[in-house]
């Protein structure tokens, strides 16, 4: 059993046991990648203040997200094809979630549909709603997601039209796997990866296939996905979606200001402030860049969340302290499931807790909701002087 203490050690088991082709896609940025490596790198230019001599007994991370109680702020991101990191990997993600006291968020493109995931877990999750040309598939899964009883609505806003990944065509990414010799080379090295899903039957996109007229298998479902994502969404659509939902609703990739009012206005309950972990727009502002002027413009009149960049607790506590109320991972849990499915999601989750909880220590602080920007060493210079 190999010694975790690290996300990227779980990243680096991840590459070891999971095909190529599905941990490229995971570990990849749009075009450049810029906007995917200064999701992280920005996080190292804040640093921390360290305070002594402050009674640091009697701690907790416990807080809320959107009204609901949560062990610590940070939420499982919508991941798309989870399940093909590790067979039955959103159910997997959403017990280790459940367990820990965190909200797990299940993709529209998720491999275990959203009633799968249901019956495999106690408590509610969230669903992660992409906007697609067909009204009918909207209005269906947002039933669906009223059904299985999901507690919150995150809408993705951020992904009308696909982002180029140059690793995905290169690899020639498909499900299931295409058997070219680069491939067949790749899998004999992943058995373990194998032998999970010669046991599972969640092999295609569970919310899609057999919910959609005319798509059973997984050519026609390809020819469905790529003409579906709908290049007119638009505001007036979102308030549509709120009332058809009727519940709690988050808007995820939200990175400008002027976006950030809109949210308010159409009535989100909150909004992630997100560049979709550097997989869109190639160029744009790292997540905890963009963090200050969205919380000047609406901090105190809508709960912030964020993503983008997040691979350790320190990461989380500066995000917190710049004024987010809550904060999602993605591919740190990713790497944990590909890792070692449940347990390495788990895993993951322990080593951001732990991180959090000694970090805040070390700053004087002792709750998760006393964290402020008092907290931080902040560049001078970190917003940049941009002009529009
Ligand atoms: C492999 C992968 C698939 C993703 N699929 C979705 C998705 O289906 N829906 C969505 O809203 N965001 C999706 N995202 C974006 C994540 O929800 C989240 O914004 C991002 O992973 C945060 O960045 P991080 O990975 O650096 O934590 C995906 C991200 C990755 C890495």
């Amino acid at each position: 059993m190999p010694i975790i203490t690290t996300i990227q050690d779980l990243k680096d088991l991840h590459r070891r046991r999971t095909p190529r082709m599905f941990y490229d896609y995971a570990e990849s940025g749009s075009w450049t990648e810029q906007t995917f490596r200064e999701n992280t790198t920005d996080f190292e230019k804040i640093r921390l203040r360290q305070r002594v001599a402050v009674d640091m007994t009697g701690r907790s991370t416990a807080s809320q997200m959107i009204g609901q109680d949560v062990s610590m702020p940070v939420a499982l991101a919508p991941v798309g094809s989870t399940g093909m990191q590790h067979a039955d990997g959103e159910i997997l993600a959403a017990k280790a979630a459940e367990k820990f006291g965190v909200p797990f968020t299940l993709s529209t493109m998720s491999i275990c549909s959203i009633e799968d995931v249901a019956e495999n877990t106690t408590k509610p999750f969230w669903f992660q709603l992409y906007a697609m040309r067909d009204k009918t598939f909207i209005k269906n899964i947002i039933q669906r997601a009223k059904d299985a009883k999901c507690s919150a609505l995150v809408v993705t806003l951020d992904l009308q039209i696909l982002g180029q990944r140059h690793k995905d065509i290169k690899n020639g990414l498909s499900i299931p796997i295409r058997p070219t010799l680069p491939n067949l080379i790749d899998l004999a090295t992943k058995w373990r990866w194998i032998a999970g899903m010669a046991k599972t039957k969640r092999h295609a996109f569970g919310n899609i296939v057999g919910h959609i007229d005319g798509i059973s298998d997984l050519s026609s479902l390809s020819v469905w996905a790529a003409e579906s994502f709908d290049p007119q969404l638009n505001w007036e659509e979102v308030k549509e979606i709120k009332k058809m939902w009727g519940g709690p609703l988050i808007l995820k990739g939200i990175l400008d200001a002027e976006d950030a009012k809109m949210a308010l206005q159409v009535g989100a309950d909150a909004i992630i402030v997100s560049n979709h972990g550097g997989r869109q727009l190639d160029g744009a502002l790292s997540s905890i860049r963009a963090l200050p002027a969205i919380m000047d413009a609406v901090g105190d009149k809508i709960e912030v969340h964020l993503d983008s960049g997040i691979r350790s607790g320190q990461d989380v506590l500066k995000a917190l302290a710049m004024g987010a109320k809550g904060t999602y991972i993605g591919r740190a849990f990713v790497h944990g499931l590909g890792a070692m499915g449940e347990a390495g999601v788990t895993k993951a989750l322990e080593v951001i807790h732990k991180e959090l909880d000694v970090t805040m220590a070390l700053c004087g602080e002792t709750q998760v909701r006393d964290l402020g920007r008092h907290d931080l060493l902040i560049p001078e210079d970190f917003e940049g002087r941009w002009q529009a």
